[in-house]
């Protein structure tokens, strides 16, 4: 973060405030208010943060208007092509791209931190049978801090770094054993001679009854699901474990907190909620229906798995994705799947219509995410989990960078307070 020579001018009630101005390395340059109220006295008003960079990061880049997504400068296209995810997840935690002895080190720690406690499985068995899996991951999750005393130690790098790992090679594990405990089925534990994304498959599918063989290609297409989640800056659920670290609370709680707000509908919940809206369509003749329904200001339903808060041209996750999901049901010989047409047909009619074009509404990273994971077998309620896992390393490595940030301070907005002044208390009788 560079301050250049150039700043702003705020002219308030006959004084003038010079706000120094940060270039970034890409992107937009920022106002620096942080000493505007102590000078002006005034807050700045900005819900939703549409305006507002909530922290400094060297991460991952965005470039709404291009469609770019960068991962320590990288594209994520390149990644999801030609790199894989613990590859990627070594590049967001450490800054570069591992060399071959460094990415060993990597996978044979990832790899030995992949069972979780065995006391966690009682933990499981309090949940109802038929809870969301989300629920479920929220709970263990949390629950790690109850077990792992020896990595809650933030201010210890070590520990901070042994958090990390466990984090990155237990979320499969625990996300796994959620969906297995809503199928009434026993929990498999973690095969170490497979590679992460096989490994995910085969807690979810095997069964101790049968030998089960991971398919390479559905591996390899699942790895690329993981890849194309694993980071996306200061999105609401990276914001939020960066908030609820900012006190200084253990990694596990922040992380709980993070799977907490993805599960959102207008975020990580959209991939499963975009699926039931194309089962609910269910044919293309209906899709002027549902397209007219989205337009409409009076009804509260929008098109799942479209627009963006960033991308305003077009999602390059949901480009890739898109091959992936021709890739996979072509391989599974679905590739007449209903759900397809209807979601190929929406898209175009949603790309040329005057509505979508003027608002730059475009399939978004969840669009093509469900159609994939359901053609593997998962159930939609799996979907959220599995994004969270994929997003696991990317919460790890904001709250490794914020944490090692000198300039890190609890975080605490301010308001514009609406409610009523200072009134005398009523006694009950005379209200
Ligand atoms: N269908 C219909 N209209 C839409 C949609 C949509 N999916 N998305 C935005 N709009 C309209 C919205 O009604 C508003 O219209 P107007 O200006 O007339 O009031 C305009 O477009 C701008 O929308 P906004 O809600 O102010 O934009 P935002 O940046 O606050 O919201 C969003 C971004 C992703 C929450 C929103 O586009 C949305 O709800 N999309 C559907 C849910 C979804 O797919 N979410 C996944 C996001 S990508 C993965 C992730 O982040 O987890």
């Amino acid at each position: 973060m560079t301050e250049t020579q150039k700043s702003a001018t705020l002219s308030l009630n006959g004084e003038t405030y010079e706000l120094p101005i940060f270039s970034p390395t890409a992107g937009p340059d920022v106002l620096d208010i942080r000493k505007l109220y102590a000078k002006a006295g005034v807050f700045t008003y900005d819900p939703g943060f549409t305006s507002t960079a909530s922290c400094d990061s060297t991460i991952t880049y965005i470039d709404g208007d291009k469609g770019e997504l960068l991962h320590r400068g990288y594209p994520i296209d390149q990644l999801a092509s030609k790199s894989h995810y613990l590859e990627v997840c070594y590049l967001l935690l450490y800054g570069e791209l591992p060399t071959v002895n460094q990415l060993e080190d990597f996978e044979t720690r990832v790899t030995r931190h992949t069972m979780v406690h065995e006391q966690m499985h009682n933990f499981f068995r309090g949940f109802r049978r038929d809870a969301h899996p989300m629920a479920t991951l929220v709970g263990v999750v949390g629950a790690m801090s109850a077990f792992y005393h020896d990595s809650l130690d933030v201010t210890d790098p070590w520990q901070r770094e042994v958090a990390a790992v466990r984090l990155i090679a237990k979320l499969p594990t625990i996300a796994a054993m959620a969906y297995k405990y809503s199928i009434g089925q026993p929990f498999v534990y973690p095969k170490n001679d497979l590679d992460y994304a096989a490994n995910f498959l085969h807690m979810c599918f095997s069964v101790p009854a049968e030998e089960y063989h991971v398919n390479p290609i559905l591996s390899r297409a699942m790895d690329r699901i993981l890849t194309l989640h694993a980071d996306h800056e200061q999105n609401a659920s990276t914001s939020t474990v960066r908030l609820a670290s900012s006190s200084g609370a253990n990694p596990f709680a922040c992380i709980a907190a993070g799977i907490a707000c993805l599960w959102g509908p207008a975020h990580g919940g959209a991939n499963q909620a975009c699926l039931e809206m194309l089962k609910e369509i269910g044919s293309v003749d209906r899709i002027p229906e549902y397209i007219a329904r989205a337009k409409d200001k009076n009804d509260p339903f929008r098109l799942m798995g479209f627009g963006h808060r960033v991308y305003k041209n077009t999602d390059p996750r949901a480009t890739v994705l898109k091959q992936s999901a021709d890739e996979v049901l072509d391989l599974l010989g679905v590739e007449d799947n209903p759900l397809l047409q209807v979601a190929k047909e929406l898209e175009q009619t949603a790309l040329n219509d005057p509505y979508f074009i003027e608002k730059k509404l475009f399939p978004n990273v969840d669009f093509y995410s469900g159609i994939i994971l359901e053609a593997m077998g998962f159930p939609t309620s799996m979907f959220t989990p599995i994004f969270a896992l994929s997003r696991t390393v990317g919460w790890i490595s904001q709250w490794k960078e914020m944490i090692a940030d000198p300039q890190n301070k609890i975080g605490r907005p301010r308001q514009l307070y609406l409610g009523e002044t200072l009134r005398d208390y009523v006694d009950i009788e005379k209200r």
